[in-house]
């Protein structure tokens, strides 16, 4: 989560009640560098409602400063003590489209939970929570890396943000960006009214999820952590973010998105024709999660629940049925076998390294 704390400790220069969070650096900047690889898309809707059964496929979403815990109430992001900064970020990026996600807050003076699209040309959406205050969000925007005005970050109330599961939507189109909580329209942006277009968020964007420590003072200014509510206190941990389920559309649909030129104009962006790679896996379940969720849902509460018998018993039952059943060629066969025995290991692996399993998700994540 460098990039988060980065981007807020750039903030505070500017006064001393500043309000803002900007990306301030991307590994490309297509506004200056006309050789940036093209942006793989999203092209596809998902609904993801992350349970121990759904966790975020590493192969479309990037962890970063640490794993979140997969529970039955949904992902959560936690911080434990100093350092800790949870983040998922989407590898796919969409050119218009919604997001809700449908979550509750982390409490904790000083802690930030935090819902951002940004672009590779600094274009920026947030949604950003303050755990010292209950009943209060920050809605705020950046066009093309533009932070020289501070007053773009609005704040409104919303009842309960810690306690309460609340579906925060943004629906953003060329014309206008909306911030919508449990369906009522909290802030419209007319894309005129943000210096006739040019601070309006328009090019493709990825997504990213997090929670950090706003109010620790090793890693941010005296005006990051005055925004942030104050020094965090980290005798009060675990502070948690709860993500029930997170919806994404996007609005275009392709394989990539790419800079046609360096104004950062919406018109500017190519849209490559064809499928992307993350709704072609999306649209196939693969490897283990799709075994796993194969299985009858005893067996999974055993896996779940780590009993090394009852796993055992499972896979030969399931091995037993699955060879009935494919009545194909033995080569089929016995590379269909190897590819579920590789599965296999791989789900075994991730339990024994999930936040459930012995090693308490200290290991790497498998789906
Ligand atoms: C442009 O991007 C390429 C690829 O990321 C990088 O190697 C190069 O140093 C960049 N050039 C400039 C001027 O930023
Ligand atoms: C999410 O999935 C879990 C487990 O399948 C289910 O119990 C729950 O109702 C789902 N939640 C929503 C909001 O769909
Ligand atoms: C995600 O991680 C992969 C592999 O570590 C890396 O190649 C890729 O650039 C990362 N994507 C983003 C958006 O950071
Ligand atoms: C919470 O934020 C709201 C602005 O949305 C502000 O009016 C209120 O005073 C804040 N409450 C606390 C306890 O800081
Ligand atoms: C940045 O935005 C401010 C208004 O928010 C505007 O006055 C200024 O001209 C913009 N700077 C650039 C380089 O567009
Ligand atoms: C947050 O506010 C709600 C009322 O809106 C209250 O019931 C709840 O106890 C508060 N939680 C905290 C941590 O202050
Ligand atoms: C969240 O709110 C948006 C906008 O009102 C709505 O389209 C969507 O259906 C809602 N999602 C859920 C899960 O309620
Ligand atoms: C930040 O705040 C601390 C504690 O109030 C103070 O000692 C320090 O001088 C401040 N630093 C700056 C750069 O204002
Ligand atoms: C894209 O996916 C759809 C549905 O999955 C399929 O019908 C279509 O042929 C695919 N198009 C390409 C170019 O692969």
């Amino acid at each position: 989560m460098a990039g988060f704390m980065k981007t807020a400790a750039f903030v505070l220069a500017a006064t001393a009640v500043s309000k803002v969070s900007a990306q301030t650096f991307s590994d490309c900047n297509p506004l200056f560098n006309t050789t940036c690889t093209p942006n793989p898309a999203f092209g596809t809707w998902h609904d993801w409602n992350f349970t121990d059964s759904v966790i975020a496929d590493t192969k479309i979403w990037n962890t970063t400063g640490g794993t979140p815990d997969y529970t039955d109430v949904g992902a959560q992001f936690t911080i434990n003590g100093k350092g800790d900064s949870p983040t998922l970020e989407s590898n796919f990026y969409m050119f218009f489209g919604q997001v809700s996600v449908i979550m509750k807050a982390a409490p904790g003076v000083g802690i930030v939970s935090s819902v951002v699209l940004e672009s590779d040309d600094l274009d920026e959406i947030d949604w950003e929570w303050l755990g010292g205050n209950n009943t209060s969000v920050e809605t705020n925007y950046f066009g093309k890396g533009n932070t020289t005005s501070y007053d773009r970050a609005i704040y409104y109330d919303v009842d309960d943000v810690t306690g309460t599961i609340h579906n925060y939507t943004l629906d953003w189109t060329k014309e206008q960006l909306q911030w919508i909580v449990d369906d009522k329209v909290l802030r419209t942006l007319k894309y005129a009214d943000a210096l006739n277009g040019e601070n309006y968020p328009q090019t493709p964007m990825k997504l990213k999820i997090g929670i950090w420590a706003g109010g620790d003072p090793d890693s941010n200014s005296n005006g990051t952590i005055e925004w942030a509510g104050g020094i965090v206190d980290y005798h009060q941990t675990p502070f948690t973010m709860t993500m029930e389920r997170v919806y994404v559309a996007d609005y275009s649909t392709g394989s990539t998105y790419t800079y046609g030129d360096q104004t950062g104009s919406w018109e500017s962006i190519k849209i490559a024709a064809g499928n992307s790679t993350v709704a072609q896996r999306l649209s196939k379940p693969h490897g283990a999660e799709a075994h796993y969720k194969a299985l009858p849902k005893w067996a999974q509460a055993a896996i779940a629940a780590g009993s090394v018998a009852v796993f055992a018993i499972a896979l030969v039952a399931f091995i037993f049925c699955c060879i009935k059943s494919r009545r194909a060629g033995r080569r089929e066969r016995d590379a269909a076998d190897a590819q579920w025995e590789k599965d296999m290991q791989e789900l075994a692996e991730y339990k024994r390294n999930s936040p459930h399993g012995p090693n308490g998700g200290a290991g790497k994540e498998y789906f």
